[in-house]
């Protein structure tokens, strides 16, 4: 199998490179300094607009010429972006439409990065004209290895409440529900007279009096994470056409970004010639420790890649600038960190950024050669960790194949982001996360995947937080539990159809069925309030934030609420279905602990199992396989104490040999090709 950049057999290593901040006498330093860490790829000119446009439809193309020579002479291969991401200040001023207006009416304007209105057709067709330069100047180009396109879409723009976003929002209404009729009957607009009769009169979900349509709301997030993919499509199939045979790509923020609809942009993104990518940066103050988010974001992008392969485009050597306290990274971080992305299925490990800047918004951020030089630390772990990935080579090509999938709908969880849900500690996103993180305590390695998915795969199925589900993802997890499968179903699921409609005749609608059980009302906790759960739980003694009154239907009552008005009503269940399925509810949520035991008992029950049963504490570990029977167990030490791992194999990284187990230092990590 090729490398997911068949111009860079291996893992790909090195990181955004910004020439255009640098005198050209930096730049032979620089690839000195590439070739000394073994980087083998870097990202050039993500910014560069500006560099090469000075002016409309003047093109400088000299210095982009030689600094990719020099790469080249260098033996080191270029993903060269399309530099469209932020549009020079001669052009927002000759096309100020160009610039988004957010949902207060102001009118953003340049002077930052990705000042656009993700509708506008003047920033298209500029971008597409640099887009065709580009690709037909450089695409025989040697150092070339693959397309970058534009940056993390909708990373500062993700909507735009401008008069162009406002048409374009209306023409997509119109492919979507046809007339109006289908509008206002999917917006459900007899309601506080709304009611429309003419197109005109459809706006974004622009400020109110009071509570705004949450379908008009839900629609809008929908529209604009899809006008951002026409933006990506639009490139991609221009440098498709220009440049055949050159992977393209764009770099996604699955794990940390939630306003696009990643599962659509995968579709977009996989196939021939086409590969995804993921950028990830540790939030420093998070309940969830820096390894189990990376692990999220890993797991989420694989998954967008469908299972294949994937690349990580950027992550941090030490600390980012852009949160409160930017917190750096102790030496050796960075390369655990690295191998937490490759253990989960990147074929590389990327940075932002190579140098680090000496001006500008982002000179904060840490870089692969930082301000102090190369007698620092982190210099001194990039070449380690150039070396490290040389030793892995490889794993190239090797995959994840988990038993578990999370069920994920990016719908779903802006539906219940909206106003006036049952209660504001009801959130979605973070409790996906939470269950992901659980199920990284009890050292399960998880997948992600949309409620329509193919889930046959899988031994379990938990759906943390699915407040909307379409007729086709309920019947799909009906069908798989009917074939033998398992499912663990969170409070508050099943609860609406795509247009945000309650479904009727008893809560978890679309699931009452597949789970047995039939909730009359909701008693969502007071700020702070747990419930108590019936003796001896299981779950431990509370639920937290949500309780509900009802009644199993076929479902076994596993433990019931205990206090206040919903005491003797069931807290889980399990109910039996077809061919040996379980069908799982949990009708409140848990704590930590309690949730990591809950994934355990049901995991264990559905036959999948953790990846290494008798891990120590702060220790994780993942498993890459190939077809020809090769695996890879990444065995990674979180915790400040040795940690000595049963298991055999050879250590990738050092060639020690492990007979039946070994040592993996505080903060280390080996990489055991096991006997086949
Ligand atoms: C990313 C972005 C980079 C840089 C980085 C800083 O979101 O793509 O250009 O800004 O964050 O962490």
């Amino acid at each position: 199998m090729p490398s997911i950049v068949p111009r860079v057999p291996g893992l790909c290593y090195g990181g955004d490179y910004n020439p255009e901040q640098w005198p050209e006498s930096v730049w032979r330093e620089d690839v000195a300094l590439m070739r000394e860490a073994r980087v083998n790829l870097v990202t050039v000119g993500v910014f560069g607009w500006a560099w090469l446009e000075p002016e409309e439809q003047r093109y400088e193309f000299g210095r982009l010429d030689r600094i990719l020579d020099l790469l080249h002479d260098g033996g080191i291969r270029v993903d060269l972006a399309t530099a469209t991401a932020s549009p020079p200040p001669w052009f927002s001023t000759a096309y100020p439409l160009s610039l988004p207006v957010d949902a207060d009416g102001r009118r953003l304007r340049h002077g930052s990065r990705q000042a656009i209105c993700a509708s506008s057709p003047d920033y298209l067709a500029a971008a597409l004209r640099l887009v065709e330069q580009l690709a037909t100047r450089y695409r025989d180009h040697p150092a070339l290895a693959m397309w970058h396109v534009n940056n993390e879409y909708g990373c500062h723009n993700a909507r735009c409440y401008c008069d162009t976003s406002a048409a374009a929002f209306r023409t997509w209404l119109q492919r979507r529900y046809g007339d109006l009729d289908g509008l206002n009957d999917a917006w459900t607009t007899s309601f506080w007279s709304q009611r429309y009769t003419a197109w005109e009169q459809v706006l974004p979900p622009l400020p109110t009096p009071a509570t705004g349509n949450p379908t008009q709301a839900l629609d809008f997030r929908r529209f604009s994470s899809d006008a951002q993919l026409a933006m990506f499509v639009a490139e991609r199939d221009l440098l498709h056409a220009l440049s055949p045979g050159v992977p393209v790509t764009t770099n996604l923020m699955a794990g940390l970004h939630t306003d696009q609809d990643y599962w659509n942009w995968a579709r977009e993104m996989t196939g021939p010639d086409l590969l995804i990518s993921n950028d990830h940066y540790v939030l420093g103050e998070d309940d969830i420790p820096p390894a189990a988010q990376i692990a999220y974001a890993a797991d989420l992008t694989r998954s967008l890649s469908g299972g294949s392969p994937w690349l990580l485009m950027e992550h941090s050597p030490s600390a980012v600038n852009w949160q409160r306290r930017n917190l750096a990274k102790p030496g050796g971080r960075m390369i655990l960190d690295s191998l937490g992305h490759v253990a989960r299925g990147s074929d590389g490990a990327m940075f932002f950024q190579w140098r680090a800047s000496r001006g500008g918004s982002e000179k904060w951020h840490s870089a692969m050669v930082p301000h102090a030089g190369t007698d620092s630390s982190v210099w001194r772990d990039v070449v380690a960790l150039g070396t490290g990935l040389a030793a892995l080579a490889e794993i190239d090509g090797s995959t994840v194949t988990p038993t578990v999938a999370i069920l994920l709908d990016y719908a779903s969880c802006w539906a219940q982001e909206g106003e006036s849900q049952p209660s504001v500690d009801m959130d979605a996103f973070a409790e996906v996360r939470r269950w992901h993180h659980a199920l990284w305590r009890a050292g399960i390695v998880a997948d992600f995947a949309r409620p329509e998915a193919d889930l046959s795969a899988y031994r379990l199925v938990v759906v943390p937080s699915l407040y909307l589900i379409g007729d086709a993802g309920a019947a799909n997890l009906g069908a798989y539990a009917a074939e033998g499968g398992h499912v663990l179903v969170g409070a508050y699921s099943g609860i609406v159809d795509e247009c945000d409609r309650v479904r009727l005749g008893g809560y978890p609608g679309a699931l009452r069925d597949l789970l047995g059980v039939r909730v009359e009302e909701f008693f969502p906790l007071a700020a702070g309030r747990s419930v108590a759960l019936a003796g001896g739980s299981p779950l431990g003694a509370y639920g937290l934030v949500w309780a509900e009154f009802g009644r199993a239907t076929t479902a076994t009552v596993v433990t019931t609420f205990a206090d206040g008005p919903t005491a003797g009503s069931p807290a889980l269940t399990v109910n039996t279905v077809g061919a040996g399925g379980r069908a799982w509810y949990l009708g409140t949520r848990l704590a930590p602990d309690p949730l990591v035991s809950l994934l355990s008992t049901v995991a264990a029950s559905a036959g999948a199992e953790p990846v290494l049963p008798d891990r120590p504490d702060g220790v994780e570990a993942v498993r890459r396989t190939r077809p020809d029977g090769s695996a890879y167990l990444f065995v990674l030490n979180h915790s400040d104490v040795d940690a000595t791992v049963r298991a055999a194999g050879t250590d990738l990284l050092t060639g020690a040999v492990w007979t039946d187990s070994g040592v993996v230092s505080a903060g280390g990590a080996v990489v055991l090709r096991e006997a086949r």
